[in-house]
């Protein structure tokens, strides 16, 4: 046999096996699509490839994730659902209501995810009592990401006020640098919104507003002064924010052309990303204003209802891999969230990483633990979306203040 014939056949035997274990595979919808992000996935399509599961990969580019939901829509309604999907709080109950996720309860008892899994947590990893989603993680998106060495050039220390937190910004535009990098995007102006309502009323009335969705707090003075804190922002921003992917706007800060970005904690995955050290290169600290409170966001993975076995296999696979206490560390120091698990130890995580877990125990114990509106965790998507418009239409001067908290009650009223 010649070497030619013998390299086809070797190349046919591997193509058979590779077939073989292909067989036992995800198709994975996600909007991990920025660097920090992609080497999140990353480190999942590795542990499932290590237990013999394949990836088929489904990316949905758009923080936020509403364009990956329209996307789902769409495919769930030509009756080819993905086998699992990134998904945040009430789109999770959404999908469930519809009776179109599969049910974890077995692999979650087994594993005893209830006793793990915090309660703020599992009321969107449960519906009507059952396991419809494995958390791989808690953001959160009153943070500030500041770069150090332009702090410490304008002779900037930490804000610890919303007064300190605009005077610091007033400094970096006086000398010429961008104060606030930011991504014109409905779903970045609301992730700043998040914190505007919080540190403008505090937790109270974010409960009322965001969570309660009482007209009386939609309306409010305090919310026009969260309205007002925004123009602030806005004065703030470069001229060039309109559009711009969030992750560029983190590369601002990371390349000290802008001091400060207000961004939930994937922007530490980009300076991580970048070979940048919290603490050292990079600064994180809360929205000032908003201390002793965390927005929360947990990224789950739900399993749509698949007839096929292997694939249920499959399923269940990613789904204990998710869950593994190794996994959750391996991840989440990438991607730059917190694990889900509260049984994780926080020695290996970053200063920021060891402070929001630290931060998220605190909250949780004193109720200062809220679901983010930007990213689906406070009200359903129908009212988020009336949110995003009103809050983008006031930041491009559309509506002043005033109007804009008028025209909230109106929004919010029509989409519930
Ligand atoms: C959030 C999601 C994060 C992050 C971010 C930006 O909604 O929970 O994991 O990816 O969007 O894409």
């Amino acid at each position: 046999m010649t070497m030619m014939k013998k390299l086809h056949m070797t190349v046919a035997v591997l193509a058979l096996s590779t077939t073989a274990a292909a067989a036992q595979e995800v198709e994975v919808l996600h909007w991990w699509t920025s660097g920090g992000e992609a080497a999140a996935v990353g480190t999942l399509r590795d542990t499932l490839a290590a237990g013999g599961i394949g990836w088929q990969d489904m990316p949905v580019a758009g923080g936020g994730g509403s364009d990956a939901m329209t996307v789902l829509r769409a495919r769930v309604t030509a009756g080819d659902a993905p086998t699992a999907v990134q998904m945040l709080g009430f789109s999770i109950q959404d999908w469930a209501a519809e009776g179109a996720l599969a049910n974890l309860d077995s692999l979650a008892a087994d594993q005893g995810w209830a006793d793990v899994v915090p309660a703020a947590l599992q009321r969107f990893s449960t519906y009507d009592g059952s396991w419809v989603a494995a958390p791989v993680n808690v953001h959160s998106t009153n943070w500030v990401w500041a770069n150090t060495a332009l702090m410490a050039e304008l002779g900037i220390t930490q804000p610890t006020s919303w007064e300190e937190f605009v005077a610091a910004m007033e400094t970096a535009k006086a000398a010429g640098y961008t104060a606030l990098a930011h991504g014109g995007q409905a779903w970045q102006e609301a992730t700043m919104f998040d914190s505007m309502v919080m540190g403008a009323g505090g937790p109270d009335f974010y409960q009322a507003a965001m969570v309660d969705l009482d007209p009386a707090a939609l309306g409010s003075d305090t919310m026009v002064e969260a309205f007002d804190r925004m123009a602030t922002l806005r004065s703030y921003v470069d001229d060039n924010f309109s559009g711009r992917d969030w992750n560029l706007a983190t590369a601002m800060v990371i390349n000290g052309d802008a001091l400060f970005q207000i961004m939930g904690d994937w922007a530490k995955g980009e300076f991580v990303n970048a070979g940048m050290t919290a603490g050292n290169e990079f600064q994180c600290f809360r929205v000032p204003g908003t201390e002793g409170t965390v927005t929360f966001n947990s990224d789950q993975f739900a399993m749509f209802n698949v007839a096929d076995e292997s694939d249920q296999a499959s399923q269940l696979a990613m789904a204990s891999a998710v869950m593994s206490p190794e996994f959750q560390v391996t991840f989440n120091l990438v991607k730059g969230s917190v694990p889900a698990r509260t049984d994780i130890p926080s020695d290996q995580f970053d200063a920021c990483g060891q402070l929001g877990m630290a931060q998220l125990a605190e909250a949780a114990a004193s109720g200062g633990l809220f679901g983010s509106m930007a990213h689906g965790h406070a009200n359903t998507p129908s009212v988020q979306n009336a949110m995003y418009d009103v809050i983008t239409a006031h930041f491009n001067g559309e509506y002043d203040a005033a109007t804009a908290a008028a025209e909230l009650v109106t929004a919010v009223e029509i989409a519930q």
